[in-house]
Formats: structure tokens, sequence, C-alpha cells
């Protein structure tokens, strides 16, 4: 498509994680450099639009301005920063900037309008532009007003990044061959149940690590430690048991763990019963169980790390299951998509991150789409194609 003099808004996920004002990863910032070189060298003004903190959150909706310097290092462009966007003339001032400098709008979220997904304010986004294109994977789980509303009055697509991200989902589940294995950890058991229930139709084995599997082990009545109590589950656990066998997928669950047995953060492995421990790990003889499986299977798909990976010894479990998937998808003998904030972190932590067949960029999101195999940003940009094509 012609691009020449025309002004395409790219959203963006600039939410970084931050300390003092120093980007702690720019990994966000890098995902959509193609998408915007491509629109660039198409004759495009590339207005980018992102967000960055949580209403929610302590530290609260943060200014994208003190972004510009990591944006301008990485683009290799000028920035000119925009916080009056919703004022008349915001369009005309867009037209004025040179065709090489890169437009950012300030944080979406200092408008309650954003995440409320208010059409006007979705309606004026959009008037600045002549096309949008979604470049936020990470985002695409929320019905926002930049995700969901602004495809409602532009022509829109997605980016390179986006479909990429999309596609790797799409293949680990749609693969006509091969054996499926997926990795699920973290300690909020109530967070993971869609996701568990989705997977045990989906997938040949199915593991689990952190709190989860301390549910799965009480509701087996195969607690090695005898600490794990979740009764308030214990419905859900049950109806993913059950669907496991009907599907024929096998759960695979810890079968030793790595507890804090002293405030001097000394630890013990729990293989028999003691009730005066923290378990923080899986067990030695537990990594020896899940590599057996994943040398056994053809893609795995991880979320979740399998212990507290930021604390010694934690980490254990959770960096010789990385440094294991990595080997094996360097050696070409596994496909391994690895997804969730935590996850990723886990994984740069350790060194792994460019080992891994693909990690993605998204936490809720790339659940959300796991979940789902559809997300509130993918429906609007059917709605854009159907309006407007
Ligand atoms: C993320 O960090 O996962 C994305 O930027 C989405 O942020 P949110 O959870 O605040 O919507």
């Amino acid at each position: 498509m012609e691009l020449s003099d025309k002004v395409v808004l790219v959203r963006v996920d600039f939410n970084v994680p931050m300390d003092n004002g120093d980007i702690m990863d720019d990994a966000r910032i890098r995902v959509p450099f193609a998408t915007v070189k491509d629109l660039q060298n198409r004759g495009a003004r590339v207005v980018l639009m992102s967000h960055l903190g949580k209403t929610s959150d302590q530290t609260g909706i943060r200014s994208l301005r003190q972004l510009i310097p990591y944006i301008e290092n990485i683009y290799k462009s000028s920035v000119l920063f925009m916080e009056n966007y919703l004022d008349e003339g915001a369009k005309s001032l867009i037209e004025k900037v040179p065709q090489d400098r890169l437009i950012l709008l300030e944080n979406l979220r200092c408008h309650p309008q954003e995440e409320s997904c208010d059409l006007d304010f979705a309606r004026k986004l959009a008037s600045l532009g002549d096309f949008f294109v979604n470049e936020a994977f990470s985002v695409s789980h929320r019905r926002h007003a930049s995700v969901f509303g602004i495809p409602q009055f532009l022509l829109s697509d997605l980016g390179e990044n986006f479909k990429k991200e999309i596609k790797n989902i799409e293949e680990f589940f749609n693969h006509s061959s091969g054996k499926r294995m997926a990795i699920i950890g973290g300690s909020k058991l109530p967070t993971k149940i869609k996701l568990l229930k989705r997977l045990v139709a989906k997938v040949d084995k199915l593991a689990l690590g952190g709190g989860i599997a301390g549910a799965f082990l009480s509701y087996l009545k195969n607690d090695p430690t005898g600490i794990f109590d979740f009764k308030e589950y214990e419905p859900e656990v049950k109806e993913i048991v059950e669907n496991a066998k009907k599907f024929g997928c096998e759960l695979i669950i810890p079968t030793d763990f790595s507890a804090l047995i002293s405030a001097k953060s000394d630890h013990a492995i729990m293989r028999s019963e003691n009730s005066n421990t923290t378990v923080f790990d899986i067990g030695p003889d537990s990594v020896k169980l899940l590599e057996d499986h994943i040398a056994a299977s053809d893609m795995v798909l991880w979320n979740g790390p399998v212990g507290l990976f930021e604390r010694s010894p934690f980490e254990f479990g959770t960096k010789a299951i990385a440094e294991f998937i990595a080997k094996r998808t360097q050696d070409h003998q596994l496909i391994s998509i690895i997804g969730g904030g935590d996850t990723g972190f886990a994984m740069k932590k350790f060194n792994v991150a460019d080992k891994m067949t693909c990690i993605s960029t998204a936490g809720g999101a790339f659940l959300n789409y796991v979940e789902n195999e559809d997300c509130p940003a993918l429906e609007a940009i059917r709605i854009s194609r159907q309006k407007f094509r």
C-alpha cells in the first residue's frame, strides 16, 4: 500500500519494567522496530501510542517522556513528544512533522477513557491518522480504546511481531504431528485454572510446577510434604484430573520439593512428611522426571516458573529445566515456546532467552491467547476489515 504522506498510528507496548527512572529491560521498545522502519521506508509518518504503568499500581501511570532517549537510541530517529493530542489542530501538527521523525503520544492511560474503552475517545485518537497498526500483542487481551476502539474507525492491521506471536501459539496447537507438552508453573492456581482446563484437552503431557503442583498432590493424596492444602479449588482440580484422563493427557506432578527450613534460608529436599516447612522449589528427582518427559516431546509450551527462581537456592528447578529446554532446542530436537512475564524474565536471568524457539513479550495476553485462541485486539481487526475493506 502506498503510504507517502499518510499518518500511521501504531499501538505499541512500551510498558517496560523500570527502577528509579532506569529501564530494566528494553525488549518491548525493540519489538515494533521492524514494523516502524517498514512504515517509515514506505513514506509514512509514524505515531507511536502506548501506556506505561497501571492505575491500580502504587507507582501509577507514568509519563512516556522518560523513554524518549531510549527510543531515539534504538530507532535512530528523533522523537516529537505530544501531550495534547486531543486538542484541535493535533492532526495538522502531526502532518507538519518531518517524515523521518517519530511522534510519541503521552501515556494513553492518562485519560480514563482509554481503559473504559470510550468510543468518542477512540474516534478522536483515530482521527489523528489514516491507518492503524496494532503491534502490541502484550496488550491484546485488553478491551481498551486504543486496542479495541480505534480499529472501528480506521482501516487497521496487525504488526509483524503481533502476527508472529499468534503464529507461534497456533503452530504449537495445530501442528499435525509430534508430541506436545505444556509446563505450567507459578504460585497462583486460580489464575491458571482456565488454562489448565484447555491444555488437558490439547496436549499429550501436562507438567505442573510451583504452588499449582501442590493443589494436585493434595487432591491426589500423594503429597510427600504433607503441607499442601488446596481444598478451596478441589472441584476445579478434580475436573482437570478427570478431563486429563478423558483426553489421554498425561499429568506430570513433582515428586520432591525444596523447602525452607529455617529463617537463615537453609533448605532441604522434602520426600517425606514434615509440616514445619515452606516449599519454594521442585527437587532434583522432579527435575529429572520433567527432563525425561521433555526429551520424549517434540514441542514444549512453558508458562510459569517451577519455583521461586528469584531467590537462591530456589532457582535450581527453573534454571535446570530452562537449560535443558534450551539445549534440546539448540540441538533441533525441540520447539520451545516460552510465555509470561516471570518466565521470560527467568530465561534472561539464566542466559537462555536467545536459545529458545520463541519467547513471548506478553504476560497476561499470552495466557489469554493460549486459553481462547482469540483476543479483543483480533476481534477489533476483524470488525475493521469488514467495515473498511
Ligand atoms: C503487560 O505488562 O502485561 C502489558 O503491558 C499490559 O499491561 P496491563 O496488565 O497493565 O494492562
